[in-house]
């Protein structure tokens, strides 16, 4: 009785085809608005020019520093971009994790990038060049209206962060007069870039199809290779610019209405941002863990688990940690994982306990998995379409702690990315440092930009 009625509760998780197929339509129709003149500003799927080109001038070879900024981890980097015999490229880096204390994150702009600053000095003198100028690559992972690529104003914040003054200002400023107060060292900003966008540059070294970058970690993300004249918002019909979809926030018009269940209404309301990021808050881990937790206790009050009764942990939000869920679906078959995981919060599972807790967990991070694998196919069909052509072959590079940590979460991805793109060849390639190569890589570019223009 148990199995059977917590699976009757856990059938709205599953997504039909014909579903799948209607978010994806439906993806691609907001994606389309975004990128016109006249409907841009009220599109849900911002469609963001990113001013990364697909006819690059060659680039500078050289030390650069890279910051990431807006996934689980700030890190620093120096990465040295150079070229090998083959003219490729050859890449090395050294990093630096830092964590973003609370308060820096939740505080003021002037807080949080004073305390980026500090880090960078720190680095700095750990790896003794705080005597060198040097480009800096800036992988900032949040929606960003570009105005060039090294200038553009922050929309809004997504995922946890809430700095106040940050909004609608120019980023690569708020970086540049944190590095001047302290001014103990010096740096040249060169460009600025979404950390989707990085994956993808990081991926299009090692093959020249990469032309899609996609992110499922802490938020989820996809940009690609745009035909210019089809970009609106820039001036130019010749070549491909790389645009930033922030498909997160589709849904945000209600677009997904019919498919949000109670639990992702609670998430919502229960976030620092509600109303908005609404597809991003069905997928990415962020908001995994806290899905499942939310499940679970409706099936506690509905008496089908732990004997009715919930530990206090558990009933606290936030305390089911989206890696928790990747742990109980790597389980093999002896209950042990899931056992660990349950009785770290508290409450003493019986076997069957164990059972339904992990059909949970397949549940939500399924319906994760193909809810964005219906993005990505409209990415893909949309390029399809653009090109006309029969069959269009593809790489797309993806990062992110979902896709690298899930033990099953890209298999249920791709396969129904590859269902839902008939003609299409695609390749995943995941990327590895992905934001420090691919800030680096496109700096190079942009300074010798920069260079040939002077
Ligand atoms: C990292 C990239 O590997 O993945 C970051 O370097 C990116 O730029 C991150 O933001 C996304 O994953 P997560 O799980 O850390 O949010
Ligand atoms: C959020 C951000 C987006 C980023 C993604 C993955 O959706 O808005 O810019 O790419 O998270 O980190």
């Amino acid at each position: 009785r148990f199995v059977s009625e917590a699976k009757q509760i856990l059938s709205e998780f599953r997504l039909k085809n014909e579903e799948l197929k209607e978010v994806m339509k439906r993806m691609q129709r907001e994606m389309d608005r975004g990128l016109r003149l006249e409907t841009h500003e009220e599109a849900s799927v911002k469609m963001l020019p990113t001013y990364v080109c697909s006819t690059p001038e060659g680039s500078e070879v050289g030390d650069f520093l890279a910051l990431d900024l807006g996934g689980t981890n700030f890190r620093v980097m120096l990465v040295k971009v150079g070229e090998d015999e083959e003219r490729s490229w050859k890449v090395e880096t050294k990093n630096q994790m830092y964590s973003i204390p609370e308060d820096a994150m939740t505080g003021t702009a002037q807080m949080l990038f004073d305390y980026i600053a500090e880090c960078m000095s720190n680095f700095l003198d750990k790896h003794h060049i705080k005597h060198k100028k040097l480009p800096l690559g800036f992988t900032f992972s949040f929606p960003v209206r570009h105005e060039d690529i090294d200038k553009g104003i922050l929309l809004n914040w997504t995922k946890g962060f809430k700095a106040s003054g940050a909004e609608g200002n120019n980023v690569v400023g708020l970086l540049r007069d944190a590095i001047k107060r302290r001014g103990d060292f010096e740096m040249d900003v060169v460009a600025m870039v979404n950390d989707t966008v990085a994956t993808m540059i990081s991926c299009y070294y090692e093959d020249r199809s990469c032309e899609v970058g996609m992110i499922v970690g802490t938020g989820c993300n996809a940009c690609y290779m745009e035909e210019m004249r089809t970009v609106e918002l820039v001036e130019g019909e010749q070549g491909r610019m790389c645009v930033n979809t922030e498909w997160g926030a589709f849904g945000n018009n209600g677009e997904l209405e019919e498919f949000r269940l109670e639990y992702d209404r609670v998430v919502d309301e229960t976030s620092i941002n509600p109303g908005q990021q609404l597809y991003e808050k069905l997928i990415s881990g962020k908001y995994m863990g806290e899905l499942v937790r939310l499940v679970l206790m409706k099936l506690v009050n509905e008496d089908l688990l732990f004997n009715g009764e919930a530990s206090e942990l558990l009933k606290t939000g936030g305390s089911l940690e989206t890696r928790y869920v990747s742990q109980m679906e790597s389980d093999t078959g002896d209950r042990k994982q899931i056992y660990n995981v349950l009785s770290s919060l508290g409450v003493l599972p019986s076997e069957l306990d164990c059972d339904i807790v992990r059909l949970v967990c397949e549940s939500v991070s399924t319906r994760s998995a193909h809810m964005c694998a219906a993005g990505l196919a409209g990415v893909i069909n949309l390029i399809r379409e653009r090109r006309s052509e029969e069959a269009l072959k593809i790489t797309v590079g993806i990062d992110g702690s979902v896709y690298k940590l899930h033990p099953c979460f890209r298999d249920r991805f791709h396969k129904i990315v590859r269902d839902l793109t008939p003609h299409c060849e695609i390749t995943f390639i995941q990327s590895e440092e992905g934001s420090g190569r691919g800030a680096a890589l496109i700096s190079a570019v942009a300074c010798k930009m920069a260079a040939s223009i002077l």
